[in-house]
């Protein structure tokens, strides 16, 4: 649905993007993630026809970016990072500019408002003043705005910045919803937990090179983190603490409390040794768990470059 080939933009002497190459799949959720400055917008300007490639080429839904712009610009929704100005501009009338610029007829475009505005769940503000909207309502409203041509892919650069926990969590659960629907979204960001949910691919750039992508389970295998185990005890036990600060598979060990927190860097026969151990010590455990590889670990390991 969406193939880059070799892309480099280059300002100057500057390498912005350094031949990055990315497919994405009809259905896929990608999440292209990377600090600041890491080349997400640049690559995102350069697939919706608004920058033109030092090298390289994409398509998106079969279509060249940069040879068949109008073809490309119906098939994409897309949603810039930031939002511009639009004084006096009601929320109806912000989505009937689009949709009239797509070119729908003004027969359609009444129901079709109605549509997007109950999606975004923004049906009470349809004649508020788009200025004076919350950001989280402003950003939802964008996202309304790439759907009104219902397009087949959608390209959202840091949908969630600048909303707070709540806001993160509606724009999420819209974004699912989208992805139900059927849409092929690409969607960046810097933190990398908050897309970890719904994206099925992600991709890790950073000072313009992709550092790796894929299915978001390979991406973390393939960073070969060690796996995180937790003990919880009911009570102080000295033996656990000593057992484990001197444990030869154990990594940065932590205690609160009761608490225990480490990195682990044995196989699945060291853990059940380690687990062994522990209850033969009569140490009184409540609970003692892998956690799930955090995605946040992850992204800080591989653009630290600890990645072979
Ligand atoms: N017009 C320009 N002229 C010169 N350098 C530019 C230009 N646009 C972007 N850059 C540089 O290219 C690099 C990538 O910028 P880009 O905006 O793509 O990063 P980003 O990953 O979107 O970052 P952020 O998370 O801050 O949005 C940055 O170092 C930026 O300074
Ligand atoms: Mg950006």
């Amino acid at each position: 649905m969406i193939e880059i080939r070799g892309f480099v933009k280059r300002y100057d002497q500057f390498v912005a993007v350094d031949h990055l190459d990315l497919k994405i799949e009809k259905g896929d959720v990608f999440g292209f993630i990377g600090p600041n400055g890491a080349g997400k917008t640049t690559t995102i300007r350069f697939l919706t026809t608004l920058l033109k490639p030092t090298s390289g080429s994409a398509t998106i839904n079969g279509y060249e970016v940069t040879r068949q712009v109008d073809d490309v610009k119906r098939s994409i929704g897309f949603m810039p990072d930031t939002f511009g100005v639009y004084d006096g501009m009601k929320v109806w009338e912000f989505l009937d500019f689009f949709a009239t610029a797509y070119g729908l007829l003004r027969s359609k475009r009444r129901a079709l408002i109605e549509d997007v505005l109950n999606l975004v769940d923004l049906t009470s503000k349809r004649d508020a003043l788009v200025n004076g909207l919350s950001r989280g309502m402003q950003q939802r409203l964008c996202l309304a705005k790439t759907l009104v041509h219902d397009p087949p892919v959608l390209i959202l650069d840091e949908p969630a910045s600048g909303l707070d926990p709540r806001a993160r969590v509606e724009m999420k659960a819209l974004l699912k919803e989208l992805q139900k629907m059927g849409k092929t979204i690409l969607v960046s960001s810097h933190i990398l937990p908050e897309l970890a949910d719904f994206c099925n691919k992600i991709g890790i750039i950073e000072r313009g090179k992709l550092l790796a992508s894929g299915p978001v389970q390979d991406v973390i295998r393939s960073i070969r983190m060690n796996r995180i185990i937790e003990v919880v005890l009911s009570r102080p036990s000295e033996i656990c603490e000593v057992t484990l600060a001197h444990h030869e598979h154990v990594r940065n060990l932590t205690a609160a409390e009761n608490r225990y927190k480490f990195e682990f860097a044995g196989n699945n026969e060291d853990v059940i040794a380690l687990h062994k151990e522990l209850m033969n010590q009569d140490v009184p455990l409540v609970w003692f768990n892998e956690i799930q590889a955090d995605l946040e670990e992850a992204f800080m390991k591989i653009t630290k470059g600890l990645v072979a």
